[in-house]
């Protein structure tokens, strides 16, 4: 990118959106600059000291409909603005179902990155133009921010969480990515590119990549290791919830109340099993706090998602 563009390029859907937004802020915020501004000269003019002009009481209507005029004016632009701000930012929340997922562990100081085929790349993201993708993060230290300029889309990665965010590429190109959040010393060299493929250039590329197992395939070796076989298979002694098409469905727990079985779900009933006992069953669920990691985490709850994908 020529360093004297003052606009990054756009290459996402949510980037011409959020362009038009910002010139539209600009456009806006400029015109009131200009009226107050204006306003200020032409008044400072009017009755500087010495000047022959009329300083007594303002004239009823000046006084009611003008101050209730602006009032409800400038109420109803802020809310024009909230209006159209936050509907961006729910449309930007909820992936399409046939986005492409693809898994990001950030640790200190690198971005660690898995695609569905097993693919893995480093401080790199290939992703397809055109195509929905969903990116799945988590950190396994520290707080780090997924930020990619040319898309305008920053999300913050949480240790301890799964957080996750959507776009779709526009055009080709390699983009910068960046840590936006200061993560320690090497914070500034947390960052890496985007490259954004045509769809059957992606294909090729995810094809000739190393075939390692991908995140469930690791989940299932993880979950035989700890031993989760022993209560969650369906030939096991112990009376534990199956896992099979669990992923996504809506649980009732013991207190009555009813759970959706997501990443976070999952996540929290690994850590904590007693939290939210599923209906039916008894409290006897090891926690694996302090067992598994956050990349470990990753590798189980994507297992437990391809049982759920599989039953479907
Ligand atoms: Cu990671 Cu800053």
């Amino acid at each position: 990118m020529n360093p004297l563009t003052l606009w990054p390029v756009a290459a996402s859907e949510q980037a011409a959106r959020i362009d038009t937004l910002f010139a539209g802020l600009l456009v806006l915020s400029g015109a009131i600059l200009l009226l107050v501004g204006g306003l200020l000269l032409a008044f400072g003019a009017r009755y500087r000291r010495g000047s022959h002009v009329r300083r007594g009481e303002l004239p009823g209507f000046l006084r009611r409909d003008v101050e209730i005029g602006w009032t409800a004016g400038t109420l109803f632009l802020a809310l024009f603005l909230f209006w159209w701000a936050s509907t961006l930012a729910l449309r930007g929340n909820a992936a399409p179902p046939d986005a492409l997922e693809i898994h990001v562990l950030a640790k200190q100081w690198m971005w660690k990155v898995r695609h569905p085929g097993g693919a893995r790349e480093i401080d790199a993201l290939h992703v397809p133009r055109g195509e929905a993708v969903r990116l799945v993060m988590t950190a396994q230290d520290v707080i780090h921010s997924f930020y990619v300029p040319a898309f305008r889309l920053k999300q913050d990665v949480l240790p301890g969480r799964f957080t996750e965010m959507w776009f779709r590429a526009t055009r080709t190109g390699d983009y910068r990515l960046f840590c936006a959040e200061f993560c320690g010393t090497q914070h500034s060299h947390m960052g890496g590119m985007v490259t954004v493929m045509e769809p059957e250039d992606y294909t090729r590329w995810a094809a000739v990549q190393p075939r390692e197992q991908d995140l469930a395939g690791e989940g299932a070796a993880l979950f035989t290791a700890l031993g989760c076989a022993g209560c969650h298979a369906p030939s096991a002694a112990v009376h534990a919830p199956r896992l099979e098409g669990l992923y996504g469905r809506s649980v009732p727990l013991a207190d009555g109340s009813r759970v959706q079985a997501d990443a976070a779900y999952l996540r929290d009933s690994i850590l904590q099993p007693k939290r939210a006992v599923v209906a039916g069953y008894e409290p006897i669920m090891p926690s694996f706090e302090g067992v598994v990691d956050e990349a470990d985490l990753q590798r189980l709850v994507a297992y437990i998602q391809s049982l759920g994908e599989a039953a479907r």
